[in-house]
């Protein structure tokens, strides 16, 4: 692979996901009692009376304020037994919801909560930040690997809620961003989507993007939080699929921290800080952008493994190598395209196919990781690409519902009666303000 054939991978990797290495007898539920003296012994009971170990136990006051929800991981030898449990949490609990990591049956794989339970999978990368493959440009660097030891250490040790640690890049890692930063630079007002050209000079204002410095990740994450909401989460490595687009369901991107090695600037065969900052922070600022992620990372949660893979084909074909067309032309908003010189030029030519973003095509489709694009997809604009994702998303065999409650940052399953009140009265509420402000912009 030649220096000018830059392959910025996402991070995701579908072949090797980490699903299948959990024991298929490891269990999660969540359930709710109603509130009354004594109702963590009651909750413990039917685990006790089975003899089922559990490995951890979290309780929190439910959404009416009437009684408690429960998530509690334990370990289950065989069906019967599975059986037994949940037939005696039913007998107690006003609702029960079973998940299992393993894919045993048509049971919904474990998905995180809480953007707390981001932390859950944080240390679960494919790949460590050290352990570099042989034909990596840094393989045989002391040095380098010394380095990127150091940034898995600030990615696993990484808590949410915590500052993203801030690092000194020493002068050759400067030099490093400095020619990419450079030379992208020049592409980006003849390829780049207008939202991307909209935010690059405010991360320039804001965030320190320019020649001479590498933005800190904390900085960039603080101001995407007040443009659309998204931060960012340093990771160690790669994750899988399923772990990295649930992330997105929280508005949460999981970003390397570490830069590519000094020998190859314009060729990286992994995601790298250039790759996150350049890439993919100036769309993140977008709302539009934002809100369409999000709804990639929603439709993943709970699905089964081969749904997961065509999210993540999503994924690849929007976030990190789409085309859209402005004022007739076509423009990149992929960081893949956005964070590689030679590609960005080259998928604007008639060489590679083009298409429409059709999610039940582009889904299925195939795609090289080693080397440039042979199809694109092209979205008209944000806003339909996320209509289409969330069509889609209904297309998904899922036996629940869920939203993302932006206040409490949870995932609720809208699995109750009272729930789907409380968000009709919400959707009410909205619609209220929507006819006001109408009215006063008639007036
Ligand atoms: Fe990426």
């Amino acid at each position: 692979m030649s220096n000018e054939n830059p392959v910025p991978l996402s991070a995701t990797d579908d072949m090797l996901a980490l699903n299948g290495d959990c024991p298929d007898h490891l269990y999660s539920t969540i359930f709710t009692l109603n509130d009354k003296p004594g109702i963590l012994l009651e909750a413990l009971k039917p685990f006790a009376s089975l003899s089922i170990s559990m490995s951890h136990i979290e309780s929190r006051l439910g959404r009416d304020h009437a009684g408690y929800d429960f998530y509690v991981e334990f370990i289950c030898e065989t069906e019967e037994l599975l059986s037994q449990l949940t037939k005696k949490l039913e007998d107690i609990a006003t609702s029960v919801s079973l998940m299992t990591e393993g894919g045993r049956g048509n049971k919904v794989p474990w998905f995180p909560r809480s953007i707390r339970d981001l932390d859950k999978f944080s240390n679960r990368v494919l790949s460590m930040g050290a352990e570099l493959s042989s034909d990596h440009p840094g393989f045989t660097d002391s040095v380098y690997r010394a380095r990127r030891a150091q940034f898995a250490d600030i990615a696993i040790n990484y808590k949410h809620g915590e500052p993203i640690p801030r690092v000194e890049y020493t002068d050759s890692e400067i030099n490093t961003w400095n020619e990419i930063f450079t030379k992208l630079s020049t592409l980006f007002p003849t390829h780049a989507c207008k939202e991307f050209n909209r935010n690059f000079p405010l991360l320039v204002d804001n965030c320190g993007y320019r020649v001479g410095n590498i933005p800190q990740l904390a900085d960039v994450s603080n101001f995407l939080k007040e443009c659309s909401g998204f931060t960012l989460r340093p990771v160690a490595g790669l994750l899988s699929s399923r772990d990295f687009l649930a992330g997105l369901a929280f508005r949460v991107f999981h970003s390397t921290q570490y830069i590519r090695h000094y020998s190859k600037p314009m060729y990286t065969p992994e995601p790298d800080v250039c790759h996150e900052l350049i890439g993919h922070a100036p769309l993140f600022a977008d709302q539009k952008f934002a809100e369409f992620s999000q709804e990639i990372g929603l439709a993943s949660l709970g699905v089964s493994d081969e749904y997961v893979k065509r999210l993540a084909a999503m994924y690849w074909f929007t976030i990190e190598f789409g085309l859209c067309k402005q004022d007739g032309e076509l423009r990149a908003y992929g960081a893949g395209l956005l964070s590689s010189f030679g590609e960005l030029q080259y998928c604007l030519t008639d060489k590679p196919e083009i298409l429409p973003l059709e999610p039940e095509v582009t889904g299925n489709k195939e795609y090289p990781i080693t080397e440039f694009q042979p199809t694109y997809f092209v979205a008209e604009d944000f806003e339909s690409a996320k209509k289409k994702v969330r069509k889609y998303a209904e297309s998904i065999p899922r036996s629940f519902t869920s939203r993302y409650n932006p206040y409490t940052q949870c995932i609720e399953i809208l699995s109750r009666k009272d729930q789907i009140v409380d968000l009709s009265l919400s959707i009410q509420n909205d619609m209220s303000i929507l006819q006001e402000a109408l009215s006063k912009l008639h007036n």
